[in-house]
């Protein structure tokens, strides 16, 4: 019987431009990395924290919510601590939150002998990334328990659709270190849109979706736009625009916010097409005094690893 698990939680882009709320996809070069162990003391105890500066209080931590939420279902005859070694800042855009709240669920699941299915699981860690978004959204928890590219397609019921994605998709993110809160960048968005932008986007969704199980990277490349969101948000990050242009002219297939930002991202095909756009990002914020990270990834399929288990 396994007693104690550690677990690699993989960061996740959000939206993928046309997609808000219901598209995302996984990393496999970022993510967090989660302890957790059996204890007899019942209850959720988060025993350690590294990295960054995050509640103990399980009820005030992702993770432990979402942990919680599990636990009050399954009830079972012993409590779990966890340590969480936080390498995701929280708000970045590259899906947090959703690493700790998809992670403590999925590990506790092996640790009771997998118990819940996968939609179960993303059930659960909603209740967490509620806490850090102010709603309950699956469009980063999908792909991180799921892998790959996912669409939810609805919430309650919780629907969650996976979808194949071209071998030689790399993706690229900047990350520039600025603060932005995702419930207020949610706030600033418009309740009502046009019908006019309402039909672009859905023919963007349905064609990127179309585009990923015919790997035709030119439709993929035509279907990465938001009308909807990005005119808004994009305010929020600085060299935005300039980023967009400079990835798409060093081969990106498409570029925009990474879930509720700052980070961006981009679709490339090939790594080297997708090393190209990162030093091309590198070079516009290597100008100011905003700090930041650049990541390249190709999709990770699976999502959460497990590292080891005793
Ligand atoms: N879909 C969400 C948003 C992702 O854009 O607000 C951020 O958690």
């Amino acid at each position: 019987m396994t007693n104690k698990i550690k677990i690699f939680s993989p960061a996740t882009v959000a939206n993928v431009s046309c997609g808000f709320d219901v598209l995302g996809f996984c990393l496999d070069t970022v993510g967090d990395e989660m302890v957790i162990k059996k204890s007899a003391k019942k209850g959720i105890h988060i025993t350690k924290i590294e990295g960054y500066d995050l509640p103990y209080e399980a009820e005030k931590n992702v993770a432990g919510v979402s942990a919680l939420a599990l636990i009050k279902d399954y009830k079972p005859d012993c409590g779990f601590e966890i340590e969480i070694y936080k390498k995701i800042k929280p708000g970045s855009g590259i899906g947090s939150s959703s690493a700790s709240a998809a992670g403590s669920v999925y590990a506790i699941n092996e640790l009771l002998g997998r118990p819940y299915n996968t939609t179960q699981l993303t059930n659960f860690a909603m209740k967490g990334e509620a806490l850090a978004s102010g709603c309950e959204h699956a469009d980063n928890i999908a792909p991180a328990l799921f892998g790959g590219f996912t669409l939810v397609k609805s919430c309650t019921p919780l629907k969650v659709l996976k979808i194949p994605c071209p071998e030689d998709l790399y993706a690229t993110i900047v990350h520039p270190k600025i603060e932005i809160k995702t419930v207020e960048s949610r706030a600033i968005l418009p309740q009502k849109i046009e019908l006019k932008h309402a039909v672009q986007q859905w023919a963007n969704v349905g064609s990127l979706v179309h585009a990923m199980y015919t790997n035709d990277y030119d439709l993929i490349r035509e279907s990465l736009v938001d009308v909807v969101v990005e005119p808004h948000r994009k305010k929020l990050i600085p060299n935005f625009d300039l980023v967009k242009t400079e990835s798409l002219k060093n081969g990106a297939l498409g570029c925009g916010i990474s879930g509720s930002g700052p980070s961006i991202f981009t679709l490339s095909k090939g790594k080297e097409t997708a090393e190209a756009v990162a030093l091309a990002m590198q070079s516009i914020y290597s100008k100011t005094n905003i700090e930041f990270d650049i990541y390249v990834s190709s999709i990770n399929k699976e999502g959460m690893k497990i590292m080891n288990n005793e």
